[in-house]
């Protein structure tokens, strides 16, 4: 549980404080992030996989000092699932113990009330008493209907349930969407959200993550490690290496002991950056085998 509620007061603040708590932002990632606070705004974060979309949201839970709430997104997810549900078990053993004694009125009343409800991630958000970071994680993967359901709570931050009414949220949730692009998100969705686009990383700052994640590795096997991934980007492959890949890479090699990437280490290891079959190949005849030449030379 966070103890500290931070609140920044610049951009500069936001870049220091996630800096603080191991996510390195990019320049308009932390532009974004700071309007979003201050905005109170939801914020679309789109990019490929693997490029840190999912970890801004939780970095910014461990900067801010708030809890993050993650509402995961599948296809199929309902609003039983995102909202709330009624605890059907609760409810009639209540009205089992109060059969006969009280009329079905009052019964009534009684299970469509709070103590009823099952809040899922959506309403836990709306109401916790205290601000928290809402991570609505791959909303691509679900229908419009959803989208469309999510639109009061992002537009008004408020819940409406028929049996109770309107419930408001009492504190400003930061919240944060990600998608991966699989499908068009709709018009009345983005209009409604601040627009962070994440790409793959300059080689620096890729380096300057790298090395986060892997202090104990040498920085000139680093440089290299990051000046090839950036060649594997080029090539025209089902799933480019991401970030992601870059530091499981750099994890591998120093596990390994790895002192050079040379075309045997670039063999071996290559299946932890590339992970289709036919990249494999395209990756080992246009950047292993320049390397094997390297190593001739
Ligand atoms: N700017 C950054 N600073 C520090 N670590 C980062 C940064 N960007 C990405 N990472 C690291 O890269 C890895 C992948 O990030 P993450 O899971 O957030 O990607 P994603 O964009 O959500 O991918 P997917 O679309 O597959 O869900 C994580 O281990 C994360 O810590
Ligand atoms: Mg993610």
């Amino acid at each position: 549980m966070p103890e500290t509620i931070t609140e920044p007061s610049s951009v500069d603040d936001v870049v220091a404080g996630l800096r603080s708590v191991g996510y390195l932002p990019g320049s308009s990632t932390a532009l974004v992030s700071y309007l979003a606070i201050k905005l109170g705004k939801p914020v679309l974060v789109e990019g490929p996989a693997g490029v840190g979309k999912t970890e801004l949201a939780k970095a910014l839970a461990r900067y801010l000092g708030r809890t993050l709430v993650r509402l995961q997104c599948y296809e199929g997810l309902d609003e039983a699932k995102a909202l709330y549900e009624w605890n059907y078990k609760k409810q009639l053993l209540r009205i089992q113990t109060e059969a006969g004694e009280t009329g079905w009125r009052e019964v009534q009343d009684d299970i469509f009330g709070e103590e009823f409800l099952l809040p899922r991630p959506l309403m836990t958000a709306i109401s916790s008493p205290d601000p928290v970071v809402l991570l609505i994680d791959e909303i691509d993967k679900t229908d419009q209907e959803f989208e469309a359901m999510l639109l009061e709570l992002l537009s008004e931050f408020q819940i409406s349930i028929p049996e109770l009414g309107r419930i408001e949220a009492r504190t400003q949730p930061v919240v944060l969407l990600t998608s991966n692009n699989t499908r068009e998100l709709t018009e009345a969705l983005k209009r409604r959200c601040l627009y962070l686009w994440l790409d793959y990383p300059e080689t620096e700052h890729e380096l300057e993550i790298v090395r986060l994640h892997s202090p104990d590795l040498d920085e000139t096997l680093a440089r290299k490690l990051v000046e090839i991934i950036h060649q594997v980007r080029e090539l025209d492959l089902k799933k480019p290496p991401s970030i992601a890949e870059s530091i499981d890479w750099a994890r591998a090699l120093l596990l390994l002991g790895a002192d050079e990437i040379d075309g045997e280490t670039f063999k071996q290891t290559m299946s932890v950056i590339v992970k289709h079959r036919t990249d494999m190949d395209t990756v080992a005849a246009r950047v292993g085998v320049a390397l094997q030449q390297a190593d001739a030379a």
